[in-house]
């Protein structure tokens, strides 16, 4: 906690001054999930500020849903929403967010063309030097930032990965290129420090990779995914039946 966070010398109210700096602590994971937060009075006197400012700001943090009041026990951080994928179905991460009532969204990191490197095209089955459309960017579920994901498409199925501003697959279904089957394959990992802070979390944090090869109904490659998902907000559901 920085002391000097609130002060009645700047024009913004004291409680607003102190859940921005509380919200910069939990979303910088320098207060961590499911963490109490010390007790109101005790906040009250590390920022100099009457406990109905700390109320007002704890209220605003729990109406945003970072924070969880449990009465007689305290109030925690809320653990990022977890969700759940089943994992023999086909759909994109938009649609998976909304089954949830949650809003995808994306902070793009690139969307550039470019030729495909020898691993890519000897995965997607292209010839040296042809083109393919690169999309890398951090998948949000209302605001949190769940997954890092890195799309390969070969350039004839998308020319323009400017295109894509919402849903990638949305865009493919408009050209005509249905998603229709994919491999995937998951790998336990870690994360590292440019991905934990792209993720908002800490370094070494558990995470899945995923890399998934999707095709489409005539056989062809689609697009080539290679993905972390934060291990704290993901989980993937399989249903196993007696082979008959
Ligand atoms: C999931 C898949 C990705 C796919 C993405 C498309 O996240 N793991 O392979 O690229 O969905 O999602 P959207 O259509 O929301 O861009």
């Amino acid at each position: 906690f920085d002391n000097q966070a609130v002060s009645s010398a700047r024009a913004l109210p004291l409680y607003m001054q102190l859940a921005q700096h509380l919200r910069q602590l939990i979303i910088g994971g320098a207060i961590n999930d499911r963490d109490a937060l010390p007790a109101e009075r005790d906040l009250a006197e590390r920022f100099s500020v009457s406990r109905v400012t700390v109320r007002k700001a704890l209220q605003s943090l729990t109406d945003e849903g970072l924070l969880q009041q449990r009465q007689g026990a305290g109030t925690f951080v809320s653990a990022p929403p977890r969700v759940e994928q089943p994992l023999s179905v086909l759909t994109s991460f938009t649609e998976d967010m909304q089954s949830r009532g949650l809003t995808a969204g994306s902070v793009w990191l690139d969307r550039t063309t470019g030729t495909a490197s020898s691993d890519e095209a000897l995965i997607l089955g292209l010839s040296l030097g042809e083109r393919v459309s690169r999309l890398r960017r951090i998948r949000l579920a209302n605001g949190v930032p769940m997954a890092i994901e890195n799309s390969v498409v070969p350039s004839r199925f998308l020319p323009d990965p400017g295109a894509v501003s919402g849903s990638l697959y949305d865009v493919l279904r408009a050209r005509g290129h249905i998603p229709h089957r994919a491999l995937q394959r998951l790998s336990a990992t870690s994360l590292t420090e440019d991905q934990a802070r792209l993720l908002d979390t800490q370094p070494g944090s558990p995470a899945l990779h995923i890399e998934r090869r999707t095709f489409l109904p005539t056989g062809g490659m689609v697009e080539l995914v290679r993905s972390s998902y934060r291990g704290d907000a993901y989980d993937f559901v399989v249903e196993l039946q007696l082979s008959a």
